[in-house]
């Protein structure tokens, strides 16, 4: 099986991931592959859905915000393509008979709609780390029923994906992490820093969540989370080292000393593609590797007392899954407070730990539960996100 005829699906379309998806099928589609796409989806924009639906030409197209539907029919009058919108309308685009869905809706947002995919069995295209980190036994289980196969996007998680040869035989996994904007900057400039600067990520061009992600390293504690589920591995084995360059995408050690890495240039096609035509390999036009011009990679051990994040997710993860979905929700709420303008980069951390303190006081049974449905996780993330709020607010007043 290769990409050819096999038939798509887009969730989060209109975003970082969404577009690169968008130019791995135009170079194939170019290259005489058929690449038939069946449904899109994002959440309010509009103007870059209809692009998306004239380059794709979908079958169904879905939109998070109901208020935008006339706004969204209109746009796409003409195109003979079915759109609908709200929440129901976004698993429908995941549920649409698809071989391989894209799963690049960002934050928990994209959960029910990954899982309608997952459910159906179907090629899942993983981006979307925070619902597999929310929910991540639940998925896993709901996988293996249906025989949905889970193919890693992130880098980090693909660049495993490709060379994990002999699972029962690795002694660890290394995920490698550029350290991001602040990776040399002192404290009291991270204090002052400004949503544009955490923005400003060194090698790679990303959604504004997940750029705040790489800023704090929370990026990199999710990840640990969603290799440890991906590759059924202990928190133990699996570590973090700083590669500021982003050439080599992640390692897996051997117990026979042998270490396997993927190297390519920081581009996102390079995964997509290799997802998109797995187990095959595709030919796209992605930057090709110098190593001689880059001359020297460099690797350093993360710093945690400046980076907690990556703390927070490793000991959230040792607690167990609702600690896991607890932490995800109270980072999305201070995330999107410190792009707002309204809490401070350092806080961003503060919240989420503040949070996870909280709960394991207000909510010890909530906690302390291991969710056995998709409904007990949603009200892990609704406690997080109030108590988050609550705490963003109180700080911002301070
Ligand atoms: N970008 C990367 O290089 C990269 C690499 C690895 C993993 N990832 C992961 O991939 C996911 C997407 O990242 P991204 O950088 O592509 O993000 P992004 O550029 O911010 O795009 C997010 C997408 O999600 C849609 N969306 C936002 N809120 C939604 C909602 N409530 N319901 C439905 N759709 C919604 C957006 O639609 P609108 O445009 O309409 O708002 C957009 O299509 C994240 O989980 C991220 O961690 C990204």
């Amino acid at each position: 099986m290769s990409a050819e005829g096999r038939s798509v699906s887009i969730l989060g379309v209109t975003g970082s991931i969404g577009q690169s998806t968008m130019l791995v099928i135009e170079e194939l589609r170019a290259q005489g592959v058929d690449i038939p796409v069946q449904a899109v989806c994002a959440g309010r924009n509009v103007d870059a859905l209809a692009d998306a639906c004239r380059r794709m030409r979908p079958r169904f197209a879905a939109l998070a915000d109901e208020t935008l539907l006339e706004e969204a029919r209109a746009a796409l009058a003409g195109l003979d393509i079915e759109v609908a919108a709200g929440a129901s309308a976004l698993v429908e685009a995941a549920a649409r008979p698809a071989d391989w869905v894209m799963s690049a809706i960002v934050g928990a947002a994209g959960l029910a709609p990954t899982m309608a995919a997952v459910r159906r069995g179907a090629l899942v295209a993983l981006a979307n780390k925070e619902c597999l980190v929310c929910a991540g036994p639940l998925m896993l289980a709901a996988a293996a029923a249906s025989g949905a196969r889970l193919l890693p996007v992130d880098s980090e998680h693909n660049a495993i994906f490709q060379v994990l040869t002999h699972p029962q035989r690795v002694d660890k996994l290394t995920l490698t992490a550029s350290g991001g904007p602040f990776r040399t900057s002192s404290q009291e400039a991270m204090a002052a820093a400004k949503p544009e600067q955490a923005c400003a990520h060194p090698n790679w061009s990303m959604g504004a969540k997940i750029s705040v992600d790489s800023a704090t390293l929370m990026n990199k504690g999710l990840e640990l989370i969603e290799a440890a589920y991906l590759f059924d591995k202990p928190e133990h084995q699996v570590d973090v080292l700083i590669h500021p360059q982003s050439i080599v995408h992640s390692l897996v050690h051997y117990q026979d000393g042998s270490v396997l890495a993927q190297l390519s240039a920081p581009d996102m096609r390079t995964p997509i593609a290799y997802a998109l035509a797995w187990p095959d390999r595709a030919g796209i036009s992605s930057p090709r590797l110098d190593l001689a011009t880059i001359a020297n990679l460099s690797f350093e051990t993360p710093d945690e007392d400046r980076f907690p994040a990556l703390r927070l997710a490793r000991e959230a993860f040792r607690a167990g899954p609702s600690r896991v979905a607890a932490l995800n929700a109270a980072n999305e709420v201070a995330v999107a407070d410190f792009l707002a303008g309204r809490i401070g980069f350092l806080d961003i951390a503060r919240i989420t730990g503040e949070t996870i303190a909280h709960l394991e006081g207000a909510e010890a049974g909530l906690i302390a539960k291991t969710p056995s449905s998709f409904d007990e996780v949603a009200a892990v993330d609704q406690a997080a996100r109030h108590a988050a709020r609550r705490i963003a607010v109180s700080l911002a007043a301070a």
